[in-house]
């Protein structure tokens, strides 16, 4: 008998996800592919390729890694670039290589989730504007009626777009996503958009399938002010946090978008959504700092002493996932929750199997307060291409090499394993990948 066991609710959904730009390879028609194309936009001039070649149908051997390690469910995306190549034309074989895709999860006996829009637009939308006007969402609206349609058979769960906050905020602010224009305005404008095209996919979706569930994946970042005795420091937390965090929430709950950066009022997106999708990475600490205009004079961190990736670009704060539910439950009270992304790049996996365990302890508190945690997809089940970063961070349970397409078990895809098939985590668990967390888990 292990000394401590925490489980989860029969039926937990436990998955991981991917996005089509990141894993299938030859994306060609659509805007990253464009972007990584363009000198200095990636780090160390990395380009997507071949990516995890699921076009080629290398996603049968990822499929059977997933099922084998007793996954129930997979998060993956479409690509609106294959389905409408061009405005006027529908691409059927696309959608066919989706439906077998999808047909390939329900034979795994696994649950699919399929979400629409993942960072990229087809060039020729790009070269319309994306998503800075509004003609944005009646196109959207079309290639979601179309590929619902297809697909319905085999999905009843649904993300309509993800990250929208970081889709304009990379691409409207930071810069590294693109269309890399320096503009907060249009920023607001694009999330505005989105929060359009989701409310108008939201309304297709059930209007073509009534049993579908709908939703969206917010990365949502907890912050905490750096001296919480500090007005400026506590400011510059709000400031960021609703920023950052809010467009989405705020306008789905009262259908006016408020943010520090821009507001609007979109009635129709009030109430589109059946589940709270959280993509949950890191907790931020926020300091005032006079030398940040352009960030509106915060800076966020990770403290001195924190527990880190790589690179540094995550960090190890399983309190924030707890902080996180905590809030998602008390935002939406009446909406089931599913962790839509979660995950650590770590090359040779010393910190993942400890960021599993946390993360999945936090998970269990809060399905303790019977918060209505429904499910939860790591990101990711193969190294993939991973935007920006190219492929300087690998987010993978397996381990990949983009040049000969091998496949390495890492050890943390067997620890996430045996969560899957335990429905739960134990002690034993934490005994046997990440001992060195032991005492913290069990005190006395
Ligand atoms: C999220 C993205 C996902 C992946 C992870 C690491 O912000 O949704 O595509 O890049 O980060």
């Amino acid at each position: 008998m292990p000394q401590a066991s925490f489980h989860f609710p029969r039926g937990f959904l436990w998955g991981t996800a991917t996005a089509a730009h990141q894993v299938e390879g030859n994306n060609t028609n659509n805007q990253w592919w464009a972007w990584e194309q363009q000198e200095g936009r990636i780090l160390q001039g990395h380009k997507s390729g071949l990516a995890c070649d699921w076009w080629g149908g290398r996603w049968k051997e990822d499929f059977d890694r997933a099922a084998e390690g007793g996954q129930n469910a997979h998060r993956l995306s479409v690509e609106w670039s294959r389905i409408q190549p061009e405005p006027g034309r529908w691409d059927e074989d696309a959608l066919e290589r989706y439906r077998v895709m999808l047909r390939g999860l329900r034979e795994r006996g696994m649950t699919a989730m399929v979400t629409l829009h993942h960072f990229t637009d087809p060039l020729w939308l790009a070269d319309l504007g994306g998503w800075e006007t509004e003609a944005v969402v009646p196109l959207f609206e079309k290639f979601v009626r179309k590929t619902v349609e297809a697909l319905k058979e085999y999905v009843t769960l649904w993300c309509t777009i993800n990250e929208p906050n970081i889709y304009a905020l990379s691409g409207y602010a930071a810069l590294d996503f693109p269309p890399g224009k320096s503009d907060l305005n249009l920023a607001a404008r694009v999330m505005a958009n989105m929060l359009r095209g989701h409310a108008a996919a939201y309304r297709a979706i059930h209007e073509l399938q009534p049993e579908a569930r709908a939703g969206y994946a917010l990365h949502y970042r907890p912050m905490v002010a750096a001296r919480p005795w500090f007005p400026l420091d506590v400011l510059e937390r709000n400031v960021h946090y609703s920023a950052i965090n809010m467009a989405f929430p705020t306008a789905l709950t009262t259908g006016v978008m408020r943010t520090p950066i821009g507001s609007a009022r979109v009635p129709e997106a009030k109430g589109t959504q059946d589940y709270f999708g959280l993509n949950y990475y890191s907790q931020d600490t926020v300091i005032f700092d006079l030398r940040k205009p352009g960030e509106l004079f915060g800076r966020r961190f990770y403290p001195k002493d924190a527990d880190l990736s790589d690179s540094g670009f995550n960090a190890n704060t399983p309190e924030g996932l707890f902080a996180s539910l905590k809030w998602a439950e008390r935002y939406h009270p009446s909406l089931p929750i599913i962790v839509t992304e979660n995950g650590i790049e770590c090359a040779d996996d010393h910190i993942r199997p400890r960021y599993i365990t946390q993360h999945v302890h936090q998970m269990w508190r809060a399905v303790n307060f019977n918060w209505s945690v429904k499910g939860y997809f790591h990101w990711s089940l193969v190294d993939n291409f991973e935007w920006e970063r190219g492929w300087t961070q690998r987010f993978g349970l397996w381990e990949l090499d983009p040049e000969t397409q091998a496949r390495r078990k890492r050890r943390s895809a067997d620890l996430y394993a045996e969560i899957c098939m335990e429905n739960g985590l134990t002690s034993e668990m934490v005994t046997k990948y990440c001992p060195e967390i032991y005492d913290k888990m069990f005190p006395g």
